[in-house]
């Protein structure tokens, strides 16, 4: 039997790896305008780094990892998320020195063992962005302003923006006693899953789907934030209003990962089976100091990019599609056949897409091929022309012909072609 792909992967073939280049570009020219830069850390960390980072008891870290030891007996995992290696590269490199905020950003791959459904995939990509070294909450609403401004921009309708606050680990502690005397009455009907974060997690139950319901009337974090929480969010909110930023409160949203602080946000959007959720962030205080860098607060966001390309389908958005080939060089003849391969290498080195037939084909094939293609220009290449110097260009488009010399062509190609 052929081999076949693992499951939860996929391959990106031409023809749809022109979509992914779009929003990468899309992601870069706006990272530009709000001032991040890329960075680009290992597929593959300690395994240590991600049960110290995104929390031990997570789903993520408990059951999604690909895990495994190396040729020298270390634990590595592949990444299941950007956050963790970005802080690692942080404070490994010292930017934490630096006299500014370190903004930075990153695309690529993550890793997680996870069931694969719709828009759930087991390698899948992030654009990601983290912010180091502020807490003011203007720096919050940028990130959500950045990630919101990112699915506007390449058309995605209806995204709904839901942010929280999930406070600081104290106002946690105080708050999941409240969760757990709430739940205790009900502890049996939970599901199997919320029974286990009944002692270790409870804000994951508000979270639930299938325990919804009986979350209904707990007690809201947002009554239970102190002073310092209070005012962060309300800023928070404030700067998302004189954006322009639309969103909702959303107190029941808890994040998967263990390491948030204050402002947690999502970013919802229907259209994905079972899944609605694109994109999300917040900020994690601690998180610096817990990899064992100097503490430096933190916040940003991740948002995948499958999921953005399923919804984008699903609402009838066309991506813009890249320019197509530019001249398709047939040669009739030996002679011409040698020059064309002269010319052909000449057009490229001028930043002219080109192309040739490689097998041997008659010219009726060659058109079919250019048709293909969508050349905006085949140029034919006879012995008689070769003669002369000259070559037949006929731009597809309009059907019009025309005989140029071979040396203009060779020497400014994108004029003469393109006018
Ligand atoms: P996350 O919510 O775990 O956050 O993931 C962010 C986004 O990645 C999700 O909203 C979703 O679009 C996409 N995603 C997650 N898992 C999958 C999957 N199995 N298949 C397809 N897409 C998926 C984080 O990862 C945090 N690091 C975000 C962050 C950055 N927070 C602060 N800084």
């Amino acid at each position: 039997m052929s081999i076949q792909k693992p499951k939860g992967t996929q391959d990106l073939l031409p023809g749809e790896v022109e979509k992914w280049q779009y929003l990468e570009s899309q992601a870069r020219k706006l990272c530009r305008s709000f001032n991040y830069k890329e960075v680009r850390t290992p597929v593959f960390e300690h395994t240590e780094l991600f049960a110290r980072g995104v929390g031990e008891t997570t789903d993520i870290v408990e059951k999604e990892m690909y895990t495994f030891l190396d040729k020298g007996d270390r634990s590595i995992s592949l990444r299941p998320e950007g956050t963790a290696g970005v802080v690692r590269a942080y404070v490994e490199n010292k930017l934490y020195g630096e006299p500014d905020v370190s903004k930075l950003y990153y695309i690529g791959p993550m890793f997680r063992y996870e069931q694969p459904q719709a828009g759930r995939y087991r390698q899948f990509h992030q654009f990601g962005v983290e912010a180091f070294g502020s807490v003011d909450p203007a720096i919050d609403a940028e990130v959500i302003a950045l990630g919101y401004t990112f699915y506007k921009e390449i058309g995605l309708r209806n995204v709904s923006v839901e942010i929280n606050s999930v406070g600081t680990p104290e106002v946690r502690a105080a708050y999941k006693e409240q969760l757990q005397q709430f739940f205790a009455p009900v502890r049996e009907q939970l599901c199997k899953d919320c029974q286990s974060r009944f002692e270790r997690n409870p804000m994951r139950i508000l979270d639930c789907k299938i325990d919804h319901k009986l979350g209904e009337g707990a007690p809201n974090i947002l009554q239970h934030l102190d002073e310092a929480c209070s005012t962060h969010f309300a800023a928070v909110q404030e700067h998302l209003q004189g954006m322009g930023i639309p969103f909702t409160v959303n107190p029941r949203m808890v994040r998967g990962l263990d390491y948030y602080t204050h402002t947690a946000f999502e970013y919802k959007s229907a259209g994905i089976g079972a899944i609605d959720t694109i994109g999300g962030g917040g900020r994690y205080n601690g998180l610096v100091g817990q990899i064992g860098g100097n503490d430096q607060p933190g916040v940003g966001l991740g948002l995948g990019l499958e999921r953005i390309l399923l919804v984008l389908a699903n609402q009838g958005v066309e991506v813009p599609k890249p320019d197509t080939l530019g001249v398709y060089l047939i040669g009739l003849g030996e002679a011409a056949e040698k020059e064309t391969a002269k010319l052909l290498y000449k057009l490229r080195l001028q930043g002219v897409s080109a192309e040739r037939d490689y097998q041997g084909r008659k010219i009726k094939a060659q058109m079919k091929s250019a048709d293909r293609m969508q050349a905006q220009f085949v140029a034919i290449l006879g012995d008689d022309e070769l003669a002369k110097g000259e070559i037949a260009v006929k731009t597809m488009a309009t059907g019009e012909q025309r005989t140029v010399r071979i040396a203009d062509l060779e020497e400014r190609a994108a004029t003469i072609l393109f006018g």
